[in-house]
């Protein structure tokens, strides 16, 4: 019996009061002792009515639990909190490092001998990858998948890049209040995450890519039978996987996380991602730093096309052969020894995989564009770092120099961007502030600033954008994100002023702000800091000891203390 198989049965078979009272209260609800003596195989449920992505959850666990008791493992349901994208202010980001806590000490006191991780939307997936990894125990991410694209007066629509950008269209008033209240009821018309290659459509693939969900996971639309069949196949896989004592700590490694980052760059994926993955990575030691995501963007070609940075959904990417076939393309690219959940190496995972729809995915020969989507950028307004989705920027944007119009928060951009007084132009550069981390706080996805109205009621749809916040994976535009460090701890985003010039270098990878270190140290001490927006509870924590955006926006006392042994 591999060691992990004593989890759950120290507790079955201790001999004291904790074991006769725990044995009594599972007997209780109905298990019995040929139920107690198989491995103990938890359901990290995040169902929730204010979480519209996850509300076909209940039936996926049931389809879990049959596959577990197929394969000999004894399911059971527990809750954790859960994060919809829509129903949790001021952003579900302030809430993901304290559902990765919820995930990893409800695995590790439950004694589990396994776990498999049920979510979808945005901030869920990367929050259970994170506290499974920390808690290191065999562990299957099961996603809920997309949501069936949408259909309003002969447009199919995507979730939520047709939001944002039919809410621009209202609001430059071609699109009438009747026709944006009929959108309402037309816009998600099913159960399932944003149907777009979002942040949860991403996070899933890169999943997949990591070997911690199997094969074909992320594409399959919620409401198709197959993903009930595949979350059977999970539970009876979970219960070999315990058996196989794959750990995520031997899933996980840096060759791992290389193919994960290779699959953002070729998926066109969001830029969440590039502060998920270094949270994930930093549970176990492993540093993801900012140049490595530019090294393996520069040399993985963008093959999938999806909207926002394509044209194609989630459905398409399904039909075409979902992530199986985007990485059996990509594989020469690939670690493909490293081993997954099934016990097989991901090369050997896609081998059978093939592309059914070559205008959704492209050969690594005939690519959507020679570099993947993300670009890092460095300059003396983000020493550590900034990031720009460049396949879903205007491509004569990605070289701009043009005056700030700065705003110092989401606040005074909020009263001040519709306003006709407002000084702008469509070469300005618009900067949003106190944004990120510690300073929105939660870096919430405030990113894409809302075009001025009077720029876009002259037919005006991009502009240069930068912050300190995240952006939506659903968004589109020249927007430069995670700014680092933030201007809210003294990063030199806070010392921009109206009217100073902003270089914006995307091929060669700059973002500077064109005034000399001697001014910037002038306006650096007279800088004083924001007034913090929370001064107890779980806000006060989250603020004391959040970290950067580089560093992936986890806790400082969250991430593994040493390296993992080699
Ligand atoms: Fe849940 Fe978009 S709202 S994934």
């Amino acid at each position: 019996m591999p060691d992990s198989f004593a989890r759950s049965s120290r507790g079955q078979r201790d001999a004291r009061q904790w074991g006769l009272t725990r044995r009594a209260w599972a007997k209780a609800s109905g298990f019995d002792d040929i139920d107690l003596s198989k491995p103990l195989i938890g359901i990290a449920q995040t169902w929730s009515e204010l979480n519209h992505c996850h509300i076909h959850f209940r039936e996926l666990a049931a389809a879990v639990k049959r596959g577990v008791w197929q394969a000999g493992g004894w399911p059971v349901e527990f809750p954790t909190i859960s994060l919809g994208e829509f129903h949790v202010n001021p952003t579900t980001m302030l809430y993901r490092n304290l559902l990765a806590l919820d995930t990893e000490e409800m695995i590790r006191a439950q004694e589990l001998d396994g776990v498999v991780l049920l979510s979808s939307c945005d901030k869920n997936i990367p929050a259970q990858l994170m506290g499974a990894a920390s808690a290191d125990v065999p562990a299957i991410l099961l996603t809920g998948g997309p949501m069936l694209t949408s259909r309003w007066r002969g447009q199919t629509l995507g979730a939520c890049t047709d939001c944002r950008r039919l809410t621009e269209e209202f609001r430059a008033g071609r699109l009438s209040a009747e026709e944006y209240a009929e959108l309402e009821d037309a816009l998600a018309r099913s159960p399932g995450h944003c149907m777009v290659m979002g942040t949860a459509s991403t996070m899933a693939a890169l999943s997949e890519a990591l070997g911690m969900s199997l094969p074909g996971t992320a594409a399959i639309p919620a409401p198709d039978s197959r993903r009930l069949r595949l979350a059977e196949a999970v539970g009876r896989q979970i219960v070999e996987t315990v058996r196989q004592d794959l750990k995520p700590s031997r899933l996980l490694t840096p060759a791992a996380f290389e193919n994960a980052i290779r699959t953002l760059m070729a998926i066109g994926g969001s830029t969440n991602a590039v502060v998920h993955l270094p949270a994930i990575a930093g549970r176990l030691g492993i540093g993801l730093p900012l140049d490595l995501f530019d090294r393996l963007s520069r040399s993985t070609p963008l093959l999938v096309n999806l909207r926002p940075s394509g044209q194609f959904h989630m459905e398409d990417l399904f039909e075409a052969g979902g992530i199986p076939a985007v990485l059996r393309e990509l594989l020469p690219l690939l670690h493909g020894d490293c081993l997954t959940v099934t016990g097989r190496t991901l090369a050997e995972s896609v081998r059978s995989a093939r592309v059914e729809r070559r205008e959704v995915i492209r050969s690594l020969e005939a690519p959507l564009a020679a570099e993947g989507g993300i670009a890092i950028l460095r300059g003396n307004l983000c020493p550590r770092g900034a990031v720009i989705k460049q396949s879903a920027a205007s491509p004569h944007l990605l070289r701009h120099r043009g005056r700030a119009v700065v705003f110092c928060d989401q606040d005074d951009l909020e009263a001040r961007i519709d306003s006709p007084e407002l000084d702008v132009r469509p070469d300005d550069v618009l900067v949003l502030r106190n944004a990120g981390p510690v300073g929105g706080p939660g870096m919430p996805e405030w990113g894409s600033i809302a075009m001025p109205k009077k720029l876009l009621e002259a037919g005006v749809r991009d502009m240069v954008r930068l912050s300190d916040a995240r952006m939506s994976g659903t968004a589109a535009g020249t927007v430069v994100l995670h700014i680092c460090p933030e201007a809210a701890i003294g990063g030199p985003l806070a010392l921009v002023r109206d009217g100073d010039l902003i270089e914006l270098d995307v091929p060669a990878r700059t973002l500077n702000v064109c005034l000399s270190d001697e001014e910037l140290a002038r306006r650096r001490a007279a800088w004083r800091p924001p007034a913090p927006k929370f001064a107890r509870g779980y806000g006060k924590l989250y603020i004391d000891h959040v970290l950067q955006a580089d560093e992936g926006a986890d806790f400082d006392f969250c991430r593994a203390l040493r390296p993992p042994a080699s």
